[in-house]
């Protein structure tokens, strides 16, 4: 697929702009939606009429139990996937009526994915996993070396991009993953339980992650999460009940990573590399 350079080097902000609305730029507009998988001759309606607003610059943590449908909108708002009734609106773009092939140059545009469990290829350096988007991209091999570098860099994984993901810790290879779904420059980060299969206080140095991008670098972010003291590090919370949104609400008292991180005990990090 063919994008234009000029499209990529275009800065989150700039490109949030380009969002056309009377009531404020919402940069996610999802309207009515609904998703019904169809399994042989069972219908599992698993979004029943979804509408959300997500302006640009916002931190969202989405909390419900199990099959409320939390990955289906993820899957949704990260043009992964098309709703079966209803409109999705992404960064100004009418995503719901477009082909596969639309939705997916928008998602390599825009849209940055982390996943509970990371979906790192394991035969492959962090360097040339974090370098992979860019493939799609038809960036020089140069530009991909160095993006890459310095997206590592960015997740504080400078020295490690040689190792392979078993070379690394569990929130080693988290911090890999959120290298690359930097590379693109995405104005949208979708992580879908980032912090599954990390410990606690490496679950606060990831969440420390997405608070930088989200305050430094104006990423917009929606997180999955099943547990209440990692929703408080978003700005807002949303709850899913049974395929709709049951409650929507601001964090009250926010958590801040970076400040607990200073009063938390330093693990050794690279205790893994003996393994
Ligand atoms: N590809 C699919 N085909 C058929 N049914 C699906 C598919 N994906 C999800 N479902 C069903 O849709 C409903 C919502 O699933 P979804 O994965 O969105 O839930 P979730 O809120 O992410 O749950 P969890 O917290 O367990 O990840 C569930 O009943 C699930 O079984
Ligand atoms: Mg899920």
């Amino acid at each position: 697929m063919t994008v234009e350079t000029e499209q990529i080097v275009r800065s989150a902000e700039e490109r949030s702009s380009d969002t056309e609305h009377d009531e404020g730029p919402s940069l996610i507009e999802l309207d009515h939606i609904h998703k019904t998988y169809v399994m042989g001759d069972v219908n599992v309606h698993a979004l029943r009429g979804v509408s959300l607003k997500v302006s640009p610059g916002e931190f969202v943590a989405i909390m419900g139990a199990s099959g409320s449908g939390k990955s289906t909108m993820m899957n949704l708002i990260g043009c992964l996937d098309r709703p079966s009734k209803g409109r999705y609106v992404l960064d100004g773009v009418d995503v719901s009526s477009l082909s596969k092939d639309a939705r997916a140059d928008i998602r390599n545009r825009k849209v940055g994915f982390v996943f509970q469990g990371f979906n790192l290829l394991s035969r492959t350096s962090a360097l040339e996993n974090v370098e992979l988007p860019m493939l799609y991209a038809n960036v020089s091999s140069e530009d991909r070396h160095r993006i890459a570098r310095e997206a590592l860099h960015a997740v504080g994984l400078a020295g490690r991009e040689a190792n392979h993901p078993n070379q690394l810790s569990g929130g080693q290879q988290q911090r890999v993953a959120i290298a690359r779904s930097l590379v693109n420059n995405p104005v949208l980060i979708l992580a879908d339980e980032p912090t599954g299969n990390l410990d606690s206080r490496t679950a606060v140095e990831v969440m420390d992650i997405f608070q930088r991008l989200n305050q430094e670098s104006g990423i917009t972010i929606v997180l999955v999460t099943h547990e209440h003291d990692i929703a408080e590090y978003a700005k807002r919370v949303v709850i899913f009940k049974d395929g709709k949104i049951s409650k929507d609400y601001p964090v009250s008292v926010r958590r801040n990573a970076a400040e607990e991180l200073k009063n938390l005990p330093v693990l050794v990090d690279d205790e893994d590399d003996e393994e």
